[in-house]
């Protein structure tokens, strides 16, 4: 595995420097977005398939598409902000010598990413503020401490990529917005394949987990899942689009059943990852 494993990430590490750009400017900003436009695709809004988005008329939809996409960027920039510390943590440690110069390059994209992001929501809309609530640790030895933050960063990464995909290349959505998604995925498709290579690497140093610790990374897991799916039904975003009892609205939406599938596809790709590497095999374990 060693020498395969340090390959992979060496040769992320050229495609990175090759795909070098700094973000200032790289895209055409509009002057402004139109409030008739689609900012976050009606499929992919926390809304779609319930009786709640039937009820609420196109402008309040429109508007709420626009605040769902500045509750996307911000929970990216956000997120993007926690995984830089988690990278830096361990850039130099032990263990890591063969992704540690992959490390300062994701370090540098993620710092222009969240240039990026920032700079649309500020433009257009704003930046929500971080409701992340650090989880309390349970006392797991170190090696499976740090296995799960970095499963926690690649599953944060492959639940954003999933959206950047489908928003790259839909039409309804302004150039800029289609751009961003797009900047992003390229590279954040270098990060997952890294992060899938070192979330097996130290799995497959962690040894046999004891029944105890097996419990416990399955709990931190799910309740991490769980955090990230709800922080997509923000009841700020509820309340800017118009809409009254934002978090009774919000409550509701998270009973709905037809929820439940969009979840199973949001995460499709990381449930796919945890069975094929034997990390966890049944995706309702995940949320
Ligand atoms: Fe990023
Ligand atoms: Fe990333």
């Amino acid at each position: 595995m060693g020498e395969a494993y340090t390959a992979v990430l060496e040769k992320l590490t050229r495609d990175s420097i090759r795909h070098d750009r700094d973000p200032r400017g790289r895209f055409a900003w509009p002057g402004a977005i139109g409030a008739d436009e689609w900012l976050m695709p009606p499929e992919l809004m926390s809304v779609h398939g319930t009786p709640q988005a039937a009820a609420l008329d196109g402008r309040t939809l429109k508007a709420l598409s626009k605040w769902e996409l500045m509750n996307f960027f911000s929970l990216t920039l956000h997120g993007e902000r926690e995984l830089l510390a988690v990278i830096s943590r361990h850039i130099h440690s032990d263990g890591f010598e063969a992704p540690s110069d992959f490390f300062h390059r994701f370090i540098a994209e993620e710092n222009h990413h969240m240039w990026f992001f920032s700079e649309f929501c500020r433009r257009y809309g704003k930046i929500y503020p971080d409701s992340t609530v650090s989880v309390a640790s349970e006392d797991l030895r170190p090696e499976l401490e740090v296995f799960l933050s970095f499963l926690r960063v690649l599953i944060f990464e492959e639940v954003g990529d999933h959206l950047n995909i489908r928003m790259s290349h839909d039409e309804r959505l302004p150039a800029i917005v289609r751009a961003l998604n797009a900047a992003h995925h390229a590279d954040e498709s270098r990060h997952i394949a890294a992060g899938r290579q070192i979330a097996r690497h130290l799995y497959a140093r962690l040894g046999r987990l004891s029944p105890e610790e097996d419990a416990a990374f399955r709990d931190q897991l799910k309740e991490y899942v769980g955090f990230t799916l709800q922080s997509f039904y923000n009841p700020q975003m509820y309340a800017d689009a118009g809409i009254r009892d934002a978090y009774g609205f919000r409550r509701e939406l998270l009973r709905q059943p037809g929820r439940r599938g969009q979840h199973a596809v949001v995460l499709g790709r990381s449930a796919a990852f945890l069975r094929s590497s034997g990390m966890v095999l049944r995706p309702d374990e995940l949320f």
